[in-house]
């Protein structure tokens, strides 16, 4: 079964038909699914997903371009929502400058406060960088992220990077970007890559992969994803969906892997 590391079906775009396509992953052979919160009420949402659906864990956490909501009510809610059982995360949390809002100064406040969170709450981080591949980096290093270890979703920086994370002993989300033809940079790193360090994702309803591109996205999208990280890897797509549910399922401890 295909391990779903990050997907929002909080998102109204799956309100008309949630509940039949999150019943229907498991015939499609998509196993278990993190749904990551992006802001507040969204990991409200994601809460009840995870009672709704044995298979949903979540993750708890505000997306950079959402920390305006931020204050210290909302980080001892979400502090409080960490110790559930299916909350297996913090995240998704980081930085992103590719939309200017909020300033990059209130955006590492609440990076800073949801790192030390996943600190405080023994739990793994899910980090959401864009555009700000040196600022991220370096407040991770002096934050002490290999101490809470976590994944890079949506990893989209070099090789060169993905060396400094793997130093820190990070995984690395990998989604419908590496179908596209003009991929080249990430082509490389996930080539660089071991694959004891890579989780599939779809960031549904997001990066649709080819030949989807466009549409909605959605779990079921994700053999074409395993399918190009083995073509890059000289593996088949089997031991590709293998290794990296064992990756996902050893990060988020969710069972003796
Ligand atoms: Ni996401």
């Amino acid at each position: 079964m295909i391990f779903e590391s990050h997907a929002h079906y909080d998102d109204e775009v799956f309100d008309e038909d949630r509940e039949e396509l999150l019943a229907s992953l498991a015939g499609h052979g998509i196993g278990t699914v993190i749904n990551v919160g992006a802001s507040l009420s969204g990991c409200e949402q994601t809460l009840r997903l995870t009672e709704q659906y044995p298979f949903v864990y979540g993750a708890m956490g505000v997306h950079p371009s959402e920390t305006q909501e931020l204050n210290e009510e909302g980080m001892a809610w979400l502090r409080e929502q960490c110790a559930r059982e299916k909350i297996v995360a913090v995240g998704e949390i980081g930085l992103d400058y590719y939309w200017k809002e909020p300033e990059p100064a209130v955006q590492k406040k609440w990076f800073e406060r949801q790192l030390e969170l996943a600190r405080e709450v023994k739990l793994p981080v899910i980090i959401h960088s864009r555009d700000a591949a040196k600022d991220t980096l370096c407040m991770m290093q002096a934050l002490h992220a290999e101490e809470m270890g976590g994944v890079v979703h949506c990893y989209s920086y070099t090789k060169e990077l993905a060396r400094e994370y793997l130093e820190m002993d990070f995984y690395f989300g990998i989604g419908g970007v590496i179908t596209f033809k003009n991929a080249k940079k990430l082509k490389e790193a996930v080539a660089y890559i071991p694959l004891e360090k890579i989780l599939l994702e779809t960031d549904s309803p997001y990066l649709s992969p080819e030949p989807n591109r466009g549409k909605r996205n959605s779990s079921l999208n994700l053999p074409y994803i395993a399918e190009a990280v083995a073509q890059l890897k000289g593996v088949s797509c089997e031991e590709v969906v293998e290794i990296t549910r064992r990756n996902a399922e050893r990060l988020f401890r969710l069972r003796a892997a």
